[in-house]
């Protein structure tokens, strides 16, 4: 399967450019947090568990970068001002990091766990090169925990799947968004892996294309037999029932259950709910935000009009004609028929359920 990111020993992070696929297979070489940021700002990678891996590989970047400069400035071993460094460093590498995207709140949770296993270590270990392995050991410990999370969300979700559903799915929620095998993605592949009997149609996802461009190319890895629509057409085809299920990733649960996902999902939630068709949101726990009451408080990134304008380059709008980019929205948790967590899956009240499952 796909590796969209990984950890070289040699502490450099390499990441899959997820912006050229499917046409180019490359590959970006982060040796500070600050080019993590901005590839992370980039879309180099995305999707909201992925964001939070590569993340925590920079915030590693980011204390090796100070515990070495401070080794060339002050070779007297004066750990005092290494360790002012290290703590300026982290401090700054989480703020840019954080601010790189602001939807998804897996960032901001994987730095955060990677600055309280700073703090713990720090009281605990003497040598620096000691406490970089610890935090190298953290971020790899985020990144396999996510692989195995999403196992189980795949085993949980697949349940919910009849053979010869015809499924559909938003943006890219596979292992090119995850550390691997993906949420939403990973329900589909274990019900193929089940059922043998699965059709996807995936949503094309405008503006970036995730769909169209990411989905379908795991999916064709794998032989998992799909269809790509044009976004308009979900709801055509759920009023002409022609779909039966839809799964979606997101980018922060509320506690109360409200879900900010790729623009576009707040229109399918509606369609489904409108058509009887059950829509289910398969996330990681380190997506449910616990401390936000509702959606309304979660921050929407808007990006630039030029990817709306100039989509993969080629302009279809007209020069002077303004455009209008929020990347995601707001499904209010009535339209959601179930969350579907690695603790289990929640139902309404979900203010009740994620508490009890996730609190
Ligand atoms: O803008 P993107 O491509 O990062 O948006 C990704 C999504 O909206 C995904 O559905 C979400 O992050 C969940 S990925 C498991």
């Amino acid at each position: 399967m796909v590796k969209t990111l990984e950890w070289g020993l040699d502490g450099t992070l390499r990441l899959l450019d997820q912006r050229n696929l499917p046409f180019e297979t490359g590959y970006v070489e982060c040796q500070s947090y600050r080019q993590v940021a901005d590839c992370i700002k980039t879309m180099v990678v995305r999707g909201a568990p992925a964001i939070g891996i590569t993340a925590a590989y920079g915030m590693v970047l980011a204390a090796a970068e100070a515990v070495q400069d401070d080794f060339y400035d002050a070779p007297d071993g004066d750990t005092g001002s290494v360790c002012a460094r290290v703590e300026e460093q982290l401090a700054a590498a989480a703020e840019t990091l954080k601010a790189a995207r602001p939807t998804a709140v897996n960032l901001a949770w994987a730095v955060d766990r990677m600055l309280s296993k700073y703090r713990t270590k720090r009281q605990q270990v003497s040598e620096w090169g000691e406490l970089l392995r610890c935090l190298e050991e953290e971020a790899q410990l985020i990144h396999e925990e996510d692989v195995l999370v999403n196992r189980q969300l795949g085993i949980l979700g697949a349940e919910l799947v009849t053979p010869g559903d015809r499924i559909l799915t938003h943006c890219n929620a596979g292992a090119l968004a995850t550390g691997g095998y993906g949420t939403a993605l990973g329900v589909i592949r274990r019900a193929w892996e089940v059922t043998g009997d699965v059709h996807v149609l995936v949503d094309e996802t405008r503006p970036r294309f995730q769909g169209a461009r990411l989905t379908s190319w795991e999916l064709l890895q794998e032989e998992i037999p799909h269809t790509v629509i044009t976004d308009n057409s979900a709801g055509w085809l759920m009023r002409r029932q022609e779909l039966d299920i839809v799964f979606v990733g997101a980018d922060r649960v509320a506690a109360n259950g409200d879900v900010a996902n790729k623009i576009g999902t707040y229109s399918l939630a509606v369609l489904a709910h409108e058509n009887d068709i059950p829509f289910y949101v398969v996330v990681p726990s380190s997506t449910v935000d616990l401390a936000l009451p509702s959606g309304e408080e979660i921050p929407i990134e808007k990006r630039s009009p030029a990817e709306v304008t100039e989509p993969l380059g080629s302009r279809v709008v007209p020069e002077g004609t303004q455009a209008l980019n929020y990347a995601f929205d707001v499904t209010p948790n009535r339209f959601v028929t179930g969350i579907i967590t690695e603790a289990g899956i929640a139902h309404k009240p979900y203010t009740v359920t994620l508490q009890k499952l996730l609190g």
